[in-house]
């Protein structure tokens, strides 16, 4: 799984690639590597293994002369299929070393296909299934790319996006996708390919999103769309990058976790703002207007961990504000699963990226099967928006650090709204609705009030940071929180955590808890308080160590070993207080191990294969 960016006009663009390489490597950091070639059939290639800056040292070394050449592609590389080597680091070529191929997906038939070449004499210098694709295209070809390509389409299973090079014919460039995101964008004279559209913006003006089965050929500064059944794509949609790119610097902040915990209050406020009106008491969004206007009896909502926890968090609101029955999935469940659609339930789908392949895979279902489908999405013109009936975009940026923390927020913002504006459509307790939009006005003071108070739970979370083990436990909307921060302090801190409804610890999980385990509960001021104090005296009755997250209007304080306070507020806005919070805790604990905290191991941003 990885990330392709290529590049075609004639000028010098290796600092160009290796800019963009810097700038995406928080997305895929296994290995990279640019190939450059000209017309003289001479090409220069230079590939490395983990980190970018060792690219750079090599290219910063190369006294080759590459004014000439006119074609540049990068790739960074997330392995899933053979180990970090050079050997199976892109580009793959053939064994005549005449085709050269980058590919992002999985080819799920590749062992198959890789014997039939083995039989065929073909050898293999790794284990990819990239390299399989390259061999394909060698073993098949006929005419030229484009015949070649479509033919082998064919026998191909599941996803890829592909550039391919033909050093007989290096005026050309061909790229393929079914499944894989990939987008053509275009500046003056100049083509870009890249898997993430985020990467354009700024430096195109205009960009056309590939769907699957198309297949684009570059040629004599013009290019071409065509299908796999060889029609000629004349019509396709231009659209412009309508965002501003945002700040991807870190300034003065450690890590880029920090300064996206920091961002948290805008974000809030940014995604919020332009949708209340304070005054009426109004939810002012067309989306959400339309939204309301569907006959919705049922809600189920399919997402991949973080976005599934926003989801769970999601469906309390959906079922306790606006009274509608709602089922969360996770998307790699729902695929493999007996499905029921109707219309009279809504499809909410949620991903950061837009791009999850699992996530994507069951749009497609619930599409094909007439399901009404809504998407929480914070990346514009991401695959996922591309294909739903409605969305809401989260406005949380490009989240670059790989765990998710901004993001998240923004979208329980947006759930939070969605909640709202089917509530309020269905004329339920009013005073209530009032008190939580009032509520949301000004929230973003509390959550930085939050922020301000990071020095305690620092000193608290460096407590707790020698600690292999931890529960973390909440309740009813405070469940999925636990399960947020349980994932988070495994991602970043690679210390086994797990995550209960309090209520369930004493029917099993109790057995574990030891003087070296520790317990983090979140009890603010919910109707579930004073269950929770029952479960902390299961546990502290046994003298063992308990961290509470509670309000500050808590009286309980002497029954914990620490505490972390968080301002007052209305229950249904506790998960955006505590999610910023317990940011915080994992990022300490993450920091005093000495952990790379940006970019966690065998973990990428982007999940695009399945
Ligand atoms: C965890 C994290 C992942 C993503 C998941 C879905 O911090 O970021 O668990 O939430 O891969 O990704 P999206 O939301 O892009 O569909």
């Amino acid at each position: 799984m990885c990330w392709i960016f290529a590049y075609m006009w004639e000028k010098e663009a290796t600092s160009f690639l290796l800019n963009w390489l810097r700038k995406l490597e928080y997305r895929w950091y296994d290995s990279a590597w640019i190939v450059e070639i000209n017309n003289a059939w001479d090409f220069y290639l230079e590939k490395s293994v983990w980190k970018v800056w060792n690219l750079v040292n090599l290219v910063e070394k190369n006294e080759k002369d590459l004014t000439n050449y006119h074609i540049w592609i990068a790739h960074t590389r997330w392995a899933t299929h053979g180990w970090v080597t050079l050997e199976n680091c892109h580009p793959h070529y053939s064994l005549n070393k005449r085709f050269f191929l980058v590919h992002n997906g999985i080819i799920e038939n590749y062992i198959e296909l890789k014997k039939s070449l083995i039989k065929d004499w073909y050898t293999f210098y790794g284990d990819t299934d990239s390299e399989v694709l390259v061999k394909l295209i060698e073993k098949y070809f006929e005419k030229d790319l484009e015949y070649t390509i479509k033919k082998i389409t064919k026998i191909l299973e599941w996803a890829y996006a592909i550039a391919v090079i033909d050093r007989e014919n290096p005026d050309v460039l061909v790229w393929a996708k079914i499944g894989s995101p990939l987008v053509l964008g275009f500046g003056q004279k100049e083509f870009f390919l890249s898997s993430d559209p985020n990467a354009l913006n700024q430096t195109c003006n205009n960009f056309i999103p590939l769907e699957d089965g198309e297949i684009v050929i570059i040629k004599d500064n013009n290019f071409n769309i065509f299908n796999f059944n060889n029609e000629l794509l004349a019509d396709k949609e231009y659209h412009e990058f309508e965002e501003m790119e945002e700040e991807r610097w870190k300034w003065d902040y450690a890590h880029y976790m920090l300064k996206e915990i920091y961002e948290i209050p805008y974000i809030f406020k940014n995604a919020i703002a332009w949708r209340i009106n304070y005054e009426k008491d109004e939810i002012k969004s067309n989306t959400l207007a339309k939204l309301t206007q569907e006959n919705i009896k049922k809600i189920e909502i399919i997402a991949s961990w973080t976005s599934y926890n926003a989801g769970l968090t999601a469906a309390t609101w959906f079922e306790e504000l606006a009274d509608l029955p709602t089922q969360v999935h996770m998307s790699t469940e729902f695929k493999y699963k007996k499905h029921f659609i109707n219309q009279k339930t809504l499809y909410v789908f949620i991903s950061q990226s837009g791009e999850t392949a699992d996530s994507l895979e069951c749009l497609k279902i619930v599409k094909n099967k007439w399901g009404l489908t809504f998407w929480v999405v914070n990346v514009v013109w991401s695959s996922i928006a591309r294909l739903t009936d409605m969305w809401l975009y989260t406005h949380s940026w490009t989240e670059i650090w790989v765990a998710s923390t901004k993001a998240f927020i923004g979208q329980l913002t947006v759930l939070l709204l969605m909640s709202l504006a089917l509530w309020n459509s269905r004329n339920l307790e009013y005073l209530k609705y009032k008190e939580i939009i009032w509520a949301l006005e000004n929230f973003d003071e509390k959550i930085n009030e939050v922020l301000k108070r990071a020095d305690k739970i620092k000193a608290i979370a460096l407590r707790y940071s020698d600690y292999k083990n931890m529960f973390f436990l909440g309740r009813n909307l405070l469940y999925p929180i636990a399960m947020e921060w349980s994932l988070k302090l495994k991602e970043i801190t690679y210390h086994h955590s797990e995550a209960y409804s309090s209520g369930e610890l004493k029917h099993g999980p109790l057995s574990l808890i030891e003087e070296n385990f520790p317990t983090v509960l979140l009890n603010p001021k919910t109707k579930l308080y004073d269950k929770n104090i029952s479960t902390l005296k299961e546990v502290g009755a046994r003298e063992w160590k308990v961290i509470w997250f509670i309000t500050d209007w808590d009286k309980n304080k002497d029954l914990y070993t620490d505490i972390v306070e968080i301002p007052d507020t209305i229950e249904e806005l506790t998960p955006f207080l505590l999610a910023t919070t317990l940011d915080l805790f994992a990022y300490y604990i993450a920091l005093n191990l000495w952990r790379e905290i940006d970019k966690p191991r065998n973990l990428a941003k982007s999940v695009t294969v399945e």
